[in-house]
C-alpha cells in the first residue's frame, strides 16, 4: 500500500509521530506531505529534529492567512501532489485547516481517507476546528476514534460501524515514547523553577485570543492565580497569542513569565512537574490527564469530555472568578483518575486499519 501522511501544524507533527514510526517499522510505502500551515522553527522543524522524523517529501509552504485563503491554497496544492503521486490512501489527524484540505482533496480524487482522532465534538460552531472535524469525519472512509464515546458520536451521525475503529489516541503513544527522554533534560533547572511549585499556561484558541476583552480577562485571571498561590507562572506563548498581546496592547503586571514555545520534550517536562496547568489547547487537556496533573480549561466547552468525566479537568471559561474557583477545586482533588485515551498502541491499530 502507498500512503500519504498529510500534516501541517505542531500538534499534527507530534500526534502523527507514532504513526510515522509505525509505518517505518512495518515497511509501508509512505511519504509526508506538509502543508506549511506552521512554519516558524519552534512550531515546526524543531519537532522533526527532536522526534527524529523523516523529512517531508513535499512542503507546500502555504503559511498563514484567512481561513478560506489558507484552506484554498492547501486544497489546490494537495490535489496537485496527490494527482502526481497517486497514493492508495491518505491519513490526516485532528481538526486543523490542513486536515480539512487534506481530506477534501483526497476524497474528491477517489483516494481512501483515514481520519485519526475522529468523532470529537464540542458542538460549538464558532470554533473553526469544529467545522473542520465534522467535515473531515464525513469525508473519511476509515475513522480512527480515540474512545468509545467518539465512536458513539459518529454512529449517532449516521456513519456505519464498519468504518469506525476505536484505537486510543496517538498522544498516549507519543507521551509513553518520549517521557523518559524528557526526564533526562534540565528544563526546570534552566527556568529556575521547582517541581510542583509553578503553574503552566498555554492559550492560543482563536475565540479566546482574537477577542481583546476575553484575552485580557484570561490573562488577568492567570495573574490572580499566580498571586493567590504565590508561585511562578510560565506561559510558552503561541505566535498567534503573542501577536494579539502586542496588537491589543494588553498590559500585564509582569508576574507571568512569557517564554517562546518550547520543544515537545521540554513541554512534557513542564507539564508533568506542574502543580496546575491552565490551557485552552486540545492536546494539553489530554496530556495532563495522561500525566496525572490537574488541568483547568479556559473554555466554555470541550471536545474532550472524557477528561471531565474522569476528573482530571474542569471548564472555567475566561472569567477570573471562575478560573480561581476551578483551580482551587482541582488542587483539592485526589489525582487518581484513569487515563481514558488508551494503552499507547493506537499507532499500531491505525496502520493495521489502513492496511485492511
Ligand atoms: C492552528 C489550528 C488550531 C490548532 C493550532 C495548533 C486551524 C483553524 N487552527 O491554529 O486548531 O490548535 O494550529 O497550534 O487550523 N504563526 C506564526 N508561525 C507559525 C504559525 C503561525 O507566526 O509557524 C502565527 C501567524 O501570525 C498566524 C497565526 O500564528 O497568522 C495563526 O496561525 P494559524 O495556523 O492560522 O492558526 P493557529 O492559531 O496556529
Ligand atoms: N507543545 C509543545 N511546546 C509548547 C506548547 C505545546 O511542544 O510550547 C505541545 C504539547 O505538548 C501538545 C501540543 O503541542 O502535544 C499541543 O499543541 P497546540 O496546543 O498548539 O494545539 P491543539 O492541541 O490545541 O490543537
Amino acid at each position: 500500500m502507498t500512503l500519504s501522511i498529510i500534516l501541517g501544524t505542531r500538534p499534527e507533527i507530534i500526534k502523527m509521530s507514532p504513526v510515522i514510526r509505525e509505518c517505518q517499522r512495518s515497511g509501508i510505502d509512505y511519504f509526508i506531505l506538509h502543508t506549511g500551515q506552521h512554519y516558524s522553527y519552534n512550531m515546526d522543524r524543531v519537532f522533526f529534529e527532536e522526534l527524529k522524523l523523516p523529512e517531508a517529501k513535499y512542503n507546500l509552504e502555504v503559511g498563514s492567512g484567512a481561513h478560506g485563503e489558507q484552506t484554498g491554497k492547501m486544497l489546490a496544492g494537495i490535489e496537485k501532489v496527490l494527482m502526481k503521486e497517486k497514493p492508495e490512501a491518505v491519513l490526516v489527524q485532528g481538526d486543523t485547516n490542513t486536515v480539512l484540505a487534506g481530506a477534501l482533496a483526497a476524497v474528491k480524487l477517489g483516494i481512501k481517507v483515514g481520519h485519526v482522532e475522529a468523532g470529537l465534538r464540542s458542538y460549538d460552531r464558532r470554533m473553526p476546528e469544529e467545522i473542520n472535524r465534522v467535515m473531515a469525519d464525513h469525508c473519511s472512509d476509515i475513522l480512527f476514534a480515540p474512545t468509545e464515546k467518539c465512536k458513539e458520536t459518529l454512529l449517532g451521525e449516521g456513519i456505519p460501524e464498519s468504518r469506525i475503529h476505536v484505537t486510543g489516541n496517538t498522544i498516549v503513544d507519543a507521551v509513553y515514547q518520549n517521557l523518559k527522554l524528557a526526564k533526562e533534560k534540565n528544563t526546570l533547572e534552566e527556568l529556575d523553577i521547582k517541581p510542583k511549585n509553578y503553574i503552566l499556561v498555554t492559550a492560543h484558541r482563536q475565540e479566546n485570543v482574537d477577542d481583546p476583552v476575553r484575552f485580557a480577562n484570561l490573562l488577568k485571571g492567570v495573574e490572580e492565580l499566580g498571586e493567590e498561590f504565590n508561585i511562578p507562572v510560565i506561559y510558552p506563548i503561541h505566535p498567534r497569542s503573542k501577536k494579539r498581546v502586542q496588537e491589543f496592547r494588553i498590559k500585564t503586571d509582569g508576574s507571568i513569565r512569557f517564554i517562546d514555545p518550547v520543544e515537545f520534550l521540554d513541554f512534557l517536562n513542564l507539564e508533568s512537574s506542574a502543580r496546575l496547568v491552565l490551557t485552552d489547547s486540545g492536546g494539553v487537556q489530554e496530556e495532563t490527564c495522561i500525566l496525572g496533573v490537574p488541568c483547568v480549561t479556559l473554555r466554555d466547552n470541550t471536545e474532550r469530555p472524557e477528561t471531565i468525566d474522569v476528573g482530571s479537568n474542569m471548564l472555567s471559561g475566561t472569567e477570573p472568578e471562575m478560573m480561581m474557583e476551578c483551580a482551587h477545586r482541582m488542587l483539592e482533588k485526589e489525582k487518581d483518575w484513569i487515563n481514558p485515551f488508551g494503552d499507547g498502541k493506537a499507532a499500531q491499530r491505525i496502520v493495521k486499519g489502513m492496511r485492511s
